[in-house]
């Protein structure tokens, strides 16, 4: 069972970054640090057995990468992103490339719109995403229309209702949701035609 803690940090707008911890292995990973990165420490130092594996990137945007250093200081793990992401990492991963983590795996899915180096951070047994700027809760970020209504039809919505919604900022009515509610209330996901959403977007 992977314990999500959703720490929210501040940062220049509302930031979140995330904790992941497997209770079984110890495996632990990180998402998006920036903002407060004590309170990302403090979490942190609150898990018993505990193995660093990764730091997750969403994206490049400086919101999102500006306490990599400092919690490199007490989490040693690889950074991993997208390999155009232009922020320096260790891994670059490619779309549908499966990490270990637990018992089960986080899956990347490339997710191009709000930047071309986004992806979403998806554990594999439908229990969570972690999908940066690209989709908030009832929101999406700033992006290029074309790409983002791409993958908001093929890499988002095709994902299982059971998947919570764990978005980079704190922007909506709640700070998660499940995928199947966002299906039903977020107009950027579904929306189903280019038109349509570009009308959508409007509304940014
Ligand atoms: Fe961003």
């Amino acid at each position: 069972m992977i314990k999500i803690h959703q720490i929210n940090v501040g940062g220049f707008d509302s930031n979140f970054s995330y904790l992941l911890h497997d209770e079984k292995t110890g495996d632990a990973a990180i998402v998006d640090p920036c903002g407060s990165t004590q309170l990302i420490k403090d979490k942190f130092l609150c898990i018993k057995k505990s193995f660093p594996k990764y730091i997750l990137l969403t994206h490049g945007h400086g919101d999102h990468v500006s306490g990599v250093d400092s919690v490199k200081a007490f989490f040693k793990a690889p950074v991993v992103a997208h390999p155009s992401c232009s922020f320096k990492h260790d891994i670059g991963v490619s779309d549908r490339q499966k990490l270990p983590f637990g018992d089960i795996y986080i899956e990347c899915l490339y997710s191009p719109g709000h930047t071309k180096d986004s992806i979403i951070y998806h554990l594999t047994d439908d229990f969570a995403i972690f999908t940066g700027d690209t989709l908030f809760i009832d929101c999406c970020g700033y992006c290029e229309p074309n790409s983002m209504f791409k993958t908001m039809r093929e890499v988002v919505y095709p994902l299982a209702d059971s998947n919570e919604v764990y978005s980079g900022h704190d922007y909506g009515r709640c700070p998660h949701a499940p995928l199947g509610d966002e299906k039903i209330s977020n107009p950027y996901l579904l929306t189903k035609t280019l038109v349509a959403f570009q009308e959508e977007l409007k509304n940014l």
